[in-house]
This record gives structure tokens, sequence and C-alpha cells, in this order.
């Protein structure tokens, strides 16, 4: 059984050379080639990611695979191709998408991301759970990163494949993705086990900031800092490094990037106009409320101190309002 998994990922680290060999040589390839170079791929991005092309055919992978001496149900059972219900068909699974390869903690190929070029549904077609990929376990990027998280005792956490690679283009090369689902334990605890802080860098939607908390949960769970970093709304990672440049993102977003207190600060700002004694007041007492369920002494003591500066409020009354929401709590 384990020998059938070698071979499962043998055949994905073939089809890979095969992907990239048909984006980077061949007519087939020229389109997509095409749009990553409009989109701001360089040759050093698609050749470091191995990034391909799958033709726009029923039976590319299929008949390499066969050729190859390829058992194609163990193929099928890889994720790498599909079966007709009909006539029990073989046929390939990815067809006319840009082929990103996913690696696992070894680097060894388990699965694709398969993006359509342009619009149209669905934008990602991901291999599906098989015996060597388990979605929920794996980090895009992870081994190419994990010697620079090390170094820098820091992960750089977003969205997608596509920030990942950006990101590595302007120099920053301790970043991972997940792969289209929110964080989840397994994926906090590898991080955990290399760095001591995870700089969250999501979509700045609405979607990204909740799956920003979901995170920040498990990655603190694992006695690892948290900082959230924020772009401008509707830009992810990609877009912003495309538009600003690589620079400014170190700088103005992963510089920029907020513990989680002080993003929620600002989180519960928004929309508020703190001339207002109401809308003020409202605030401080949303802010002691995320005080109090801090763990540590030392942060709730820093953070009160700070909310009483600001307000120009005294330590003391801000304690006595605290401990009356808790004792109103119970
Ligand atoms: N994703 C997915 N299936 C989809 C959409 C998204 O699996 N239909 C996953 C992919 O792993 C993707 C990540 O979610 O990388 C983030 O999604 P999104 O922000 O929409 O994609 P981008 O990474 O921004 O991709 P692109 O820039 O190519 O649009
Ligand atoms: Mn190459
Ligand atoms: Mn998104
Ligand atoms: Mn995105
Ligand atoms: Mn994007």
């Amino acid at each position: 059984a384990t020998k059938e998994k070698e071979i499962m990922k043998e055949g994905h680290e073939l089809l890979a050379r095969l992907y990239h060999h048909c984006l980077t040589n061949t007519e087939y390839g020229q389109k997509a080639k095409e749009y990553l170079y409009n989109r701001g791929f360089t040759d050093e991005m698609i050749d470091h990611f191995q990034i391909g092309f799958a033709p726009e055919s029923w039976d590319f992978a299929t008949s390499f695979l066969q050729k190859r001496n390829f058992t194609l149900q163990t193929m099928e059972e890889a994720g790498i191709l599909a079966k007709r219900e009909f006539d029990r068909k073989f046929y390939d699974r990815f067809r006319s998408r840009i082929m990103f390869p996913i690696w696992d903690t070894q680097g060894k190929n388990i699965a694709f991301g398969g993006r359509i070029m342009g619009d149209g549904e669905p934008k990602y077609l991901n291999s599906p759970e098989t015996r060597i990929f388990h979605k929920s376990k794996t980090l895009y990027g992870y081994h190419m990163a994990r010697p620079d998280m090390r170094k820098d005792d820091k992960a750089i956490l977003f969205e997608g494949y596509v920030d990942v690679i950006a990101a590595w283009k302007a120099g920053i090369t301790n970043a991972v993705a997940t792969l289209g689902t929110s964080l989840t334990q397994d994926q906090a605890k590898l991080l955990s086990r290399n760095v001591n802080t995870v700089v969250i860098c999501y979509d700045s939607d609405q979607a990204g900031i909740n799956a920003a908390f979901r995170a920040t949960e498990h990655i603190e769970k694992m006695d690892c800092n948290v900082r959230i970093a924020q772009m401008p709304p509707g830009l992810d990672p990609d877009d912003y490094i495309q538009n600003y440049g690589g620079e400014r993102f170190k700088q103005d977003v992963l510089g920029a990037s907020l513990t989680v207190m002080a993003f929620k600060m600002q989180f519960m700002r928004r929309g508020k106009n703190l001339q207002d004694e109401g809308e003020r007041m409202r605030y401080i007492e949303e802010i002691l409320h995320e005080i109090a369920k801090l763990p540590k002494a030392v942060e709730r003591d820093h953070y009160l101190r700070q909310l009483a500066e600001e307000f120009n409020l005294s330590l003391d009354a801000l304690k006595q309002q605290q401990y009356q929401a808790f004792v109103n709590q119970k």
C-alpha cells in the first residue's frame, strides 16, 4: 500500500513536468503563457513553482500515464483522472487549465490546483481528497518556505496560491497559503512547529476578516503569536503587489501588521463617530469586553492602559467598569 502511494506521487511528479513543458515549450501553452505574463508572472516564477498547462483534451494525461505503464485505476484514486460512469472509461480531470502543483511537507507532488483562464466556474478546480492528499493538513508552498520561516521565526499566511507566488517574486520567501478553506488546527500546528509568529494576510473583504479571526484562534491555541496585515478594500496580496510593488507591500502591508487586539480595536472603530459620547462609550465597552478575553494579565493591563490613555480615562475607572461587565455577564 505504501508502494501504491509512492506510485501516485510519481504520477503527479511526471505529469507536473509534462504540464510545465506544455506551458513553457509548446504552442498548446501559448495562450496560457500570455495569460500568466499579463498577470505579471515571470519565467522565474513559472519555473520555481513549476506552473504548467493542461491542454484542452480528454486524454492528454490519460494516454501519457498509460504509455508510462501506470495503472489508470490507481491514477483515478490519485485524483488525476476521472472515470466515466456509463462505460467506465478514464479521462483527464484537468482540461484547459493553468496547473499549480501542490506538494506535501516533504516536497512531494500530491495534488493540483487548476485555474481556468479568465472568468468561468469553477475558478479553481482542485484535486479531491485522496490517500496522499489531505487538504486540511497541507499548506501551499510549505516545503519551500520552511527554511526561511525558521530563519525569520515568522510565517506569512495567505489565502491564495497566486499570493504566495507574487510574494516570492517580491523576496518574501516565508509565505504559505491554505487551499481554499479556512486554516485548520493541523495547519496551525504545522506552522507553530517552525515559528513563533504568524502574520495573517488574507483578502480584505468580510470573508477574509472572518477567516482571519478563525485562523487566529487555531494559531493562538498553539501558543504562537498572531499579527494581522491588511490591504485596502478589494485588493488581495497579489493585486496589491501588482499595483504598488513588492517594496510597498513589505513596508505598508506587512510592516504595518497589527496585533490581534489592535486590529480588533481598529475594526470596531469603523463606522463609529468617536466624537459622539454615546458611540464612544459603546466602543469603549466593546473593547473592554475584548480585553477581558485576553488570557494574559500583562496583556490585559497593557491594553487597559492604552485605552485609558487614549480616552483620557482613569485606569481604575476602566478596571471597575470591566469588573462590573464581567459580573453582569454571569
Ligand atoms: N479557491 C478554490 N476554489 C475556488 C476559488 C478559490 O479552491 N473556486 C481557493 C484557491 O486555493 C485560491 C484561494 O481559494 O488560491 C483563494 O481564492 P481567491 O482569492 O478567489 O483566488 P486568488 O488566489 O485570488 O486567485 P486569482 O488571483 O487567480 O483570482
Ligand atoms: Mn522550467
Ligand atoms: Mn477571497
Ligand atoms: Mn484572492
Ligand atoms: Mn488574486
